[in-house]
């Protein structure tokens, strides 16, 4: 079996180890995450080992990004096998902070994104999200000081929100995009996937294909407005409840102005029981 990674808990242990990590210039590279490790996590861990010599994850279920009605105490946790994953990969540390660690008492600075975090998509539907990942990666970034650091496009959105804050910040660090990694069928891979009944699961790739004939058709020229329109009226026959489903400017994620040739995404967020999903594709 391969020698597990070490595991820090506290900030003072971390910057201790990060230290002997650094040594000769060694690059840094971040993956941070909420544990309950799947191939997409591991994807983003694998592009870390090539952009940097040292590669340190984080897990940290972070409760300031769940409102009270989410599944901050139900969310998966998985922290051996996510250990033993990581380990596979040879890593150099595991940043797994407590909560007291990460939120000490009388914690009281927030980071409070606009820009990308304020467009009316995942921001509408959790007010309290990109305040509390911002806050959260802006303190990863500040405690690990990485060269680089390896965010998802599952999570488009906050892909661009945390590179804005790490730019606004002034934060010598560069935000690495990867590559959403699917199911065979064509489902993001999440961990909130494990929630699905397997009637559910049967219907949930319904939005990656929907995405992807809807990017297709645009490409090939038709209206937008109606390929959206029929998009939207698929999802909704497939028994979802949808809270956006959009095309946006693919650096902005402003709404697209119809005449313009911009670089576009399409992005969705539905309910599928009592399961929220999200993806996205490009144009
Ligand atoms: P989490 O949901 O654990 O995701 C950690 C990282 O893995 C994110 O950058 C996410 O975009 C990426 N990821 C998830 N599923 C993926 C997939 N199928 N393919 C590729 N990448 C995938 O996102 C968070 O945690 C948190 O908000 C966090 C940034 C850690 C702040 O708490």
């Amino acid at each position: 079996m391969a020698e597990k990674p070490p595991v820090q808990r506290s900030v003072s242990g971390l910057r201790k180890a990060l230290g002997s990590l650094r040594g000769r210039g060694a690059k840094v590279a971040l993956v941070p995450t909420m544990g309950a490790l799947h191939e997409g996590h591991l994807s983003l861990v694998r592009l870390a080992k090539k952009r940097a010599k040292r590669v340190v994850v984080s897990i940290f279920v972070n409760p300031a990004q769940f409102a009270p009605s989410e599944d901050f105490t139900s969310y998966p946790r998985s922290f051996a096998d996510d250990v033993a994953a990581l380990a596979a990969l040879k890593i150099d540390l595991v940043w797994a902070p407590t909560a007291d660690a990460m939120y000490p008492s009388g914690f009281a600075t927030r980071i409070i994104p606009a820009g990308p975090a304020d467009v009316g998509l995942e921001d509408a539907a959790r007010p309290h999200f990109f305040p509390g990942v911002a806050t959260v990666v802006g303190k990863l970034f500040l405690q690990v000081e990485p060269d680089f650091a390896v965010f998802g496009e599952k999570d488009y959105q906050q892909l661009k929100v945390v590179t804005r804050v790490a730019q606004d910040l002034d934060l010598a660090l560069k935000v690495i995009g990867a590559p959403t990694i699917r199911e065979p069928d064509g489902l993001a891979m999440s961990s909130r996937n494990a929630y699905l009944s397997a009637a559910e699961r049967a219907t949930a790739p319904t939005l990656y294909r929907v995405l992807e004939d809807s990017a297709r058709k645009i490409k090939s020229g038709q209206l937008l407005a109606d390929v959206m329109a029929v998009g939207r009226a698929k999802i909704e026959r497939e028994g979802f409840r949808i809270d956006y489903f959009e095309a946006r400017h693919a650096e902005t994620l402003c709404p697209i102005a119809p005449s313009k040739k911009e670089p576009m995404r399409l992005l969705v967020a539905a309910k599928l029981g009592s399961t929220r999903l999200i993806d996205n594709v490009a144009v």
